[in-house]
């Protein structure tokens, strides 16, 4: 029979299954988002309802806690959640060291607070998000609307000085309108090619005025379990 998923989609789904694997009855969990991070709110709902596990899950976006509400998940705020134990989520690059590159879906600003606030952080992904230097994905930073501009300008300025020409900077879209996150918020999506020094780098894009958050995870990620189509899964 022809597996009805795609093998892009057969990977991501063999990394969330890997991810299952560590939840235990009793967790708080941080629930990512993107598509990798939806299969695994899928198979966590399909456990709760056939395992009856006692879990509670913490999203990073208004999309995710809709998912998870729809599949059976106790969702709580971050904050009556305190601390939690494992955050799982996708990313959009990962290198050997295990910094990333998140927010291709917009949601790194909630992504981030909720990874930093969990006892350890599970990537999953499907192995095209391997690289071996970040920056060949956009890199996406969360800005404030007002003033939008002016920040803009001052990151062109700022990678004008720390970095060797051919960059762009593009604010992000949705149809016709400029794209919002959960907050409100716009996206600047950094074209940067290769990041020789994301420890340098992220610091000084939060150093912006009007910037909320960049896309960069530093020493974020615990473990990364890679998927495949064939089935099997690697870890990071
Ligand atoms: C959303 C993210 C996602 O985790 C990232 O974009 C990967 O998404 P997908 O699993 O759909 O490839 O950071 O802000």
């Amino acid at each position: 029979m022809r597996d009805p998923l795609s093998p892009a989609d057969r990977a991501k789904f063999i990394a969330a299954r890997g991810a299952l694997s560590l939840v235990e009855s009793g967790m708080k969990l941080g629930l990512g988002t993107g598509s990798t991070a939806n299969w695994f709110v899928r198979l966590l709902g399909e456990r709760i309802r056939v395992e009856g596990i006692d879990v509670v899950g913490v999203a990073t976006s208004s999309r995710t806690a809709d998912l998870a509400r729809k599949v059976g998940i106790e969702v709580m705020d971050l904050d009556e959640a305190g601390w939690l134990d494992l955050t799982v989520d996708g990313a959009d690059e990962v290198d050997p060291a295990l910094n990333l590159i998140k927010g291709g879906g917009g949601a790194h600003l909630q992504e981030k607070i909720v990874a930093t606030a969990s006892d350890r952080m599970v990537v999953i992904t499907d192995d095209s998000k391997l690289v071996p230097h970040l920056g060949a994905f956009p890199l996406p930073v969360e800005v404030i609307p007002f003033g939008w501009k002016a920040t803009k300008a001052i990151i062109e300025e700022l990678l004008e000085q720390i970095l060797v020409g051919g960059h762009a900077v593009t604010p992000r879209y949705a149809g016709q309108e400029m794209f919002r996150t959960d907050e409100g918020n716009y996206i600047l999506d950094l074209h940067l090619r290769q990041i020789g020094d994301p420890h340098r780098l992220s610091p000084l894009l939060n150093q912006v005025a009007g910037v909320v958050e960049n896309g960069l995870f530093l020493g974020v990620a615990d473990q990364v379990m890679v998927g495949y189509s064939s089935g099997e899964v690697h870890q990071m």
